[in-house]
C-alpha cells in the first residue's frame, strides 16, 4: 500500500451523544436488512430484525472509494450501499454483515426511501469529465454538476430530518481539485469548489442541530476514475503515485469515530509520492 500524508482541521460543536436505531419506511429495505442481519451473531432490540447498529448511507459504493468506505463502515454500521444498479451493489451488500442496496441514478431518479434516523451520509458518487474551457460544451458542465453537486444537495436535503434525529455526520468526498484548478480540469474542479462551498454552508447552518459536516479531500486514488484520467493524460498508470482507497476509508473512519463534541471539518489526504 502506498504511503500517504494527511492534514486535518477539527472543531468543537454542541450536541449530546445519541444511539441510533433503524426505522425504515421502506418494507423491501427492511426485509433485506432482516435477511442480512439474521445471519449474524446475537443482536438486540428496537428494530424488528433485532438490529442495533448505527446506520450509514454511502453513495457510489459499488466501486472505488465509496466501496472501500462501505466496507470499512460495515464493521460497525448497518450500511445502505449506493449505486446505479442492483447488480453493481449486490456484491458489496453480500460482503457486509448488515447492509442493503440503495439503488438510484442520483442525477436523474427521485431520492429513494430513507430511514427515520441516519448516523452517517457519505457522498462518494462522482464523475470526472471535461476538457479545456474552449472545448467544453454546456452539456458536459451540466452532467458533471448534476452528479457532483446537485445530487449531493438534493440527497442531503432529503436526509436532513433523519440526520438531525441522529445528530449525524455528512461526509462529502471532495478532492484536491476542491482547492486548485488546472488547465483541462476546470469542469471537475469547479464542481468540487462548489461542493466545498455547499459543505461549508451546510456545516454552519446545522451547527445548532448537532449535524456535523466532514469534508474529505483525497488526492489521486486508485480507482476506475483515476485510471481513466491517467489514460486521458497519456501517462502510464503507476500505483506508487496513487492512494489506496482504504486510506481514504481510514480518513472517513477518523471523522466518523470522533466524539460528537468535535468535528473533523476538513481533511486532506494525498499520496506521499507525487509524480
Ligand atoms: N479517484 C480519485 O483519484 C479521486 C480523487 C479525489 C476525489 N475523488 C472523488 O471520490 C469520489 C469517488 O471516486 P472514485 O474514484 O471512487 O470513482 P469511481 O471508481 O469512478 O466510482 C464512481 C462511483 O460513483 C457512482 N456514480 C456515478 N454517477 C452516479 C450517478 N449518477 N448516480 C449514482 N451513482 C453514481 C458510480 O456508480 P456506478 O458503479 O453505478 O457507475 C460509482 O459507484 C468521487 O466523488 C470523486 O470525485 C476521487
Amino acid at each position: 500500500m502506498p504511503f500517504a500524508s494527511v492534514a486535518v482541521t477539527v472543531s468543537r460543536v454542541g450536541g449530546a451523544l445519541g444511539v441510533s436505531t433503524w426505522a425504515s419506511t421502506a418494507p423491501s429495505s427492511a426485509a433485506a436488512a432482516v435477511r442480512v442481519e439474521s445471519a449474524m451473531a446475537p443482536v438486540c432490540s428496537s428494530y424488528p430484525g433485532g438490529m442495533d447498529r448505527p446506520v450509514a448511507l454511502v453513495t457510489g459504493a459499488s466501486r472505488g472509494i465509496g466501496r472501500a468506505v462501505a466496507l470499512e463502515l460495515g464493521r460497525t454500521h448497518h450500511v445502505l450501499v449506493g449505486g446505479r444498479t442492483a447488480e453493481a451493489v449486490a456484491p458489496v451488500v453480500a460482503a457486509l454483515p448488515s447492509a442493503e442496496p440503495f439503488v438510484a441514478d442520483l442525477a436523474a431518479d427521485p431520492v429513494p426511501a430513507l430511514p427515520a434516523r441516519l448516523d452517517v451520509l457519505v457522498h462518494s458518487a462522482g464523475v470526472e469529465d471535461g476538457g479545456r474551457v474552449a472545448d467544453t460544451e454546456r452539456a458536459v458542465w451540466e452532467r458533471v454538476f448534476a452528479v457532483n453537486l446537485f445530487a449531493v444537495a438534493e440527497l442531503t436535503r432529503a436526509a436532513l430530518p433523519a440526520l438531525r434525529a441522529a445528530e449525524g455526520l455528512v461526509v462529502p468526498i471532495n478532492s484536491g481539485a476542491g482547492f486548485t484548478s488546472a488547465p483541462g480540469g476546470g469542469v471537475y474542479a469547479a464542481s468540487k469548489f462548489a461542493l466545498r462551498a455547499f459543505a461549508d454552508a451546510l456545516r454552519e447552518e446545522e451547527r445548532g442541530s448537532g449535524v456535523r459536516v466532514s469534508t474529505i479531500h483525497p488526492g489521486r486514488t486508485d480507482s476506475d476514475m483515476q485510471r481513466e484520467k491517467v489514460r486521458r493524460e497519456g501517462l502510464e498508470y503507476d500505483e506508487r503515485y496513487v492512494l489506496d482507497p482504504d486510506s481514504v476509508a481510514a480518513a472517513v473512519r477518523l471523522a466518523v469515530d470522533l466524539p460528537k463534541g468535535g468535528t473533523v471539518e476538513s481533511l486532506s489526504i494525498r499520496p506521499t509520492r507525487i509524480r
